[in-house]
């Protein structure tokens, strides 16, 4: 497939043969279409290259920061007149890949695409945080759904929600989407699994995050942990976010998990549960590590018979997080396909947001958009 670069600058006839002499497609961007970009959840480019040789410009465009954010996996190349100092420092800081200096030099081309392909290949660059329930119905889906949907809504990058259950999984009624295709195309293709194909098979949700549901058809093929692994892989090479709601009968799903950040396991106050909870930590335990599997107990009753240290004392872990039970709030999200986290309600709502933003180590609150920075406050500038 042919890669795609942006060149964002006023445009120069030469670098861009040059670009295209190496079967790069050049997009042609003004700084204002970075910025437009970064509001963007779709792929929108392999490659970037910002082109900072104009005598005004010293500085890094004010939207790369935000297009970073959304799309972290896209790799960006400086063209700069000369090697300033202060602007690597911001540069480096700002995550930027490359840096070439003017006049631009075939070779020297040739050896950085060749480094941004090498590291891209190197391995996964987003957070995957994975969902299974310690039995069928304990609020799995609820949990991963409000995550990838709070991620989302904080900015914080693009955000890729999988229902890796092989059949039946209901991720897509939760975010009223209706998906043209599944995990079974991914899972079929491993082969061929890039940012476009990947995106092509995944639908954005009005909720926010994309979603690569559930198949409605049977699998052509039987599914092993390295088709699992190679998906989950590949989203994580692309979403800055990879949310996973797992089947806890398929072993091979369970055992494709090596890029995941944090496994939760879901449990509520029933003895069945729980017991089954312990028998799944324990196998996790062995299989990820302890410090990657992390117990959280959904539709969470404080009068219940079996209390927070009876679960801690069975299943041998801290829980980490309690969601509060709430039948009514939780059922009218789902029917009406609009996550609870959507809503500015406390409790169940309020949790499944805190729990999102614990998992990704973001700020209890919102940066206000739009206001003075804390440096702006301090010097009087806006
Ligand atoms: N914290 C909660 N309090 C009360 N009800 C909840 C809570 N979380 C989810 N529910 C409700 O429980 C039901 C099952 O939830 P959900 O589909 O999230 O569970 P699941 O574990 O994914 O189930 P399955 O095993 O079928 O995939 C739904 O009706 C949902 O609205
Ligand atoms: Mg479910």
């Amino acid at each position: 497939m042919q890669r795609h670069i942006a060149f964002v600058g006023a445009g120069d006839r030469q670098v861009e043969q040059l670009l295209r002499a190496r079967g790069l497609t050049v997009l042609t961007w003004s700084e204002r279409d970075l910025s437009a970009k970064a509001q963007q959840a779709s792929a929108v480019a392999d490659v970037v290259m910002l082109d900072l040789r104009g005598e005004a410009q010293r500085t890094l465009p004010a939207g790369l920061d935000a297009f970073r954010r959304q799309h972290p996996a896209v790799p960006i190349l400086l063209l700069v007149s000369a090697l300033d100092p202060a602007l690597m420092l911001e540069a480096m800081r700002a995550g930027v890949s490359e840096c070439l200096q003017d006049p631009l030099a075939g070779d020297d081309l040739d050896a950085a695409l060749g480094r941004i392909a090498a590291s891209r290949d190197a391995g996964p660059v987003g957070d995957v945080f994975a969902f299974l329930g310690a039995k069928g119905g304990v609020g799995t889906t609820t949990a991963a759904v409000n995550v990838a949907t709070e991620l989302s809504r904080l900015r914080a990058g693009s955000v890729l929600l999988v229902d890796l259950h092989l059949a039946y999984g209901d991720a897509a009624i939760y975010l009223a989407a209706e998906p043209r295709f599944s995990v079974a195309d991914a899972l079929e293709n491993t082969h061929r699994l890039d940012a476009a194909f990947l995106k092509s098979l995944c639908v954005k949700t009005k909720a926010g995050p994309e979603l690569l549901a559930s198949p409605d058809r049977a699998l052509g093929l039987l599914v092993d942990a390295g088709r699992v692994r190679a998906l989950v892989d590949s989203a994580a090479r692309h979403y800055r976010y990879v949310v996973l709601d797992l089947c806890r009968t398929d072993p091979a799903v369970l055992d494709g998990l090596d890029p995941v950040k944090k496994i939760l396991v879901i449990a509520n106050q029933e003895l069945a549960t729980v017991r089954g909870a312990s028998r799944m930590a324990e196998t996790l335990n062995r299989r990820y590590g302890k410090d990657r599997v992390v117990l959280a107990i959904s539709r969470y009753d404080p009068n219940a018979g079996i209390g927070q240290e009876d679960i801690e004392r069975v299943v041998g872990s801290k829980i980490r997080h309690l969601l509060p039970s709430d039948y009514r709030v939780a059922l009218e999200a789902l029917n009406t396909g609009r996550p609870l986290a959507l809503s500015d309600q406390t409790g169940l709502a309020g949790a499944l947001k805190e729990l999102a933003r614990e998992l990704a180590d973001l700020p209890a609150e919102e940066p206000q958009r739009g206001g003075r920075s804390i440096f702006g406050r301090l010097t009087g500038r806006s």
